[in-house]
């Protein structure tokens, strides 16, 4: 009894789409390596027609326990479930995107990049799907750093990013922003701790430790520039290398049905949240894989002399 694979739509350097996959299966250890594997070796699985609780909380376990989502919180679930909720209208602002007033709609990023212990991954599971929009975007960072120049490589190899923790995309100094700010829904109070978060620093390019490959490890929406280098030349070179991982073509958006999973792995993946057109609904929920690199830290803030 093996999965059954595929490439996802369209996309060819990174993802994997697996189907007829049933939760008793995660009790074979051959199965569950492989799966462990997958996330890995291809940064995005998807389990097409593979839905419930219990079935995303086995499946998130198989990589280590769960935690809560700094951004997400639910008071309707159990606590020892240590499971982080993504109701539609209870995560981003509402804004207004390509002329339409989206709800849920988030820039690229990597959770939790503001802190100095980002989580390893997470799930994501489709209840409610809208009839347009609501998709999840992709970008491979493994990917991104191979395709970029020599001479850009060379001038990101040893430095470090700041990053700050910045709830309001519109105020993000490098990433994607949306056209104009709705509101924010009222879960997002829940995160009003964070604002007063310390920087932290990560490194700019990390090797996968399983296979070698290396990380363009820069996360757009949190990014304060470059230590040691907060000034012109340091925002310039920023600039160019985010211009390059955002560039079109990098990245796969997924469009979701009703009762399928997503585990992606987040020291590698950007991904981004497409928003949903107000007045319509999605229901999403999703488990936080608890991780740390342990190559993140708090900024040295410098004794005045
Ligand atoms: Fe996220």
């Amino acid at each position: 009894m093996g999965l059954s694979l595929s490439p996802l739509p369209g996309q060819s350097e990174f993802g994997v789409v697996v189907t007829g996959f049933e939760i008793g299966m995660l009790d074979d250890p051959a199965i569950r390596q492989q799966i462990h594997d997958l996330w890995i070796d291809k940064g995005v699985v998807v389990f097409r027609e593979f839905s419930g609780l219990e079935s995303q909380l086995k499946l998130s376990e198989l990589f280590g326990h769960n935690q809560s989502h700094p951004m997400l919180r639910d008071a309707d679930m159990p606590e020892e479930m240590k499971i982080s909720v993504n109701i539609d209208e209870g995560v981003g602002g509402t804004y207004m995107v390509d002329g339409e007033e989206r709800s849920g709609w988030l820039a690229w990023h990597k959770d939790s990049m503001y802190t100095d212990e980002i989580n390893h991954g997470g799930v994501l599971w489709s209840i409610d799907v809208p009839e347009r929009g609501g998709e999840t975007g992709f970008i491979d960072q493994i990917a991104a750093w191979e395709a970029l120049p020599d001479d850009l490589k060379a001038r990101c190899e040893g430095l470090n990013l700041l990053y700050v923790y910045s709830l309001d995309s519109i105020e993000s100094k490098f990433g994607n922003r949306p056209e104009s700010r709705v509101g924010f829904s009222k879960y997002m109070s829940t995160t009003a701790p964070f604002a007063k978060l310390a920087r932290v620093v990560h490194p700019m390019v990390f090797t996968q430790p399983e296979t070698g490959r290396k990380v363009l490890n820069v996360c757009p929406w949190f990014a304060a520039g470059i230590e040691g280098m907060e000034n012109e030349e340091g925002d310039a070179l920023l600039r160019e290398v985010i211009a390059h991982l955002l560039a079109p073509g990098r990245e796969y958006y997924h469009r979701w049905v009703p009762g399928e999973m997503v585990l992606w792995d987040n020291w590698r993946m950007l991904h981004c949240a497409c928003g949903t057109p107000t007045g319509m609904k999605r229901l999403m929920r999703r488990t936080t894989i608890f991780g740390d690199y342990a190559l993140g830290r708090k900024e040295k803030i410098a004794e005045p002399a």
